[in-house]
């Protein structure tokens, strides 16, 4: 584990804190978590563990610094991923949040807004103005939370993937902020 950078104190008897993560040090983790968030929605993930494997690579190469994990005592609770730097399939570089995960034992618990709040900080210091991700057509728990943090949807979905994007305010010139302070629009 490397660069704690929110600690999250505010969960009472059971604190856990948002880490960047080393997708080696923390692969079998970061796999178990995705194969559990996923069981009820198969058709929107990978399901061998070699394909997942590699997805977790593949996302690792587009952004090494945008991998960050929920942990409460070396136990991965959840996970997200991030791109500042990609091309979207209009051409237009844009901000990424190519997965998020959560525990199914520990949803409904803020984990997936938290993580999903200091990514959209990450992205926000690091000059992104607009994310975009995608969600499934009938995952509609998740649909609910991405509108939750202030994404819309951009119909029409393609195939089973509907688009989802939201803006963020800019960070002001002066020097780097300290992700917290950050506003969010
Ligand atoms: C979508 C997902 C990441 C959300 O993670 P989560 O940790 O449950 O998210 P949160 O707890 O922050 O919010 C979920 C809900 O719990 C509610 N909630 C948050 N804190 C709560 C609390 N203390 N008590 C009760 N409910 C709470 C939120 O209001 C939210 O409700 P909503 O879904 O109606 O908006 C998670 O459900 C998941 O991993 N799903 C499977 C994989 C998936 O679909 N990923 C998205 C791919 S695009």
């Amino acid at each position: 584990m490397r660069n704690r950078i929110e600690p999250d104190e505010s969960h009472g008897p059971h604190p856990w804190a948002i880490y960047t993560l080393d997708p080696v040090r923390w692969r079998e983790a970061m796999i178990a978590v995705y194969q559990r968030a996923y069981r009820p929605l198969g058709r929107y993930c990978y399901l061998r563990r070699r394909d997942i494997k590699s997805y977790i690579q593949w996302l690792h190469r587009r952004c090494p610094e945008g991998l960050f994990g929920a942990v409460q005592h070396m136990s991965l609770l959840g996970w997200i991923a991030v791109d500042d730097d990609f091309i979207n399939e209009m051409g237009r570089l844009v901000g990424a949040v190519h997965e998020l995960v959560v525990n199914p034992d520990v949803q409904h618990h803020g984990i997936g807004r938290a993580l999903m709040n200091h990514a959209l900080r990450w992205l926000s210091a690091r000059g992104c103005s607009h994310v975009e991700l995608w969600v499934g057509v009938d995952n509609e728990p998740a649909q609910r939370f991405y509108r939750r943090l202030g994404f819309r949807p951009i119909p029409p979905a393609r195939g089973i993937w509907l688009k989802m994007i939201r803006t963020l305010a800019p960070v002001p010139k002066s020097g780097q902020p300290h992700p917290t302070s950050v506003i969010l629009e």
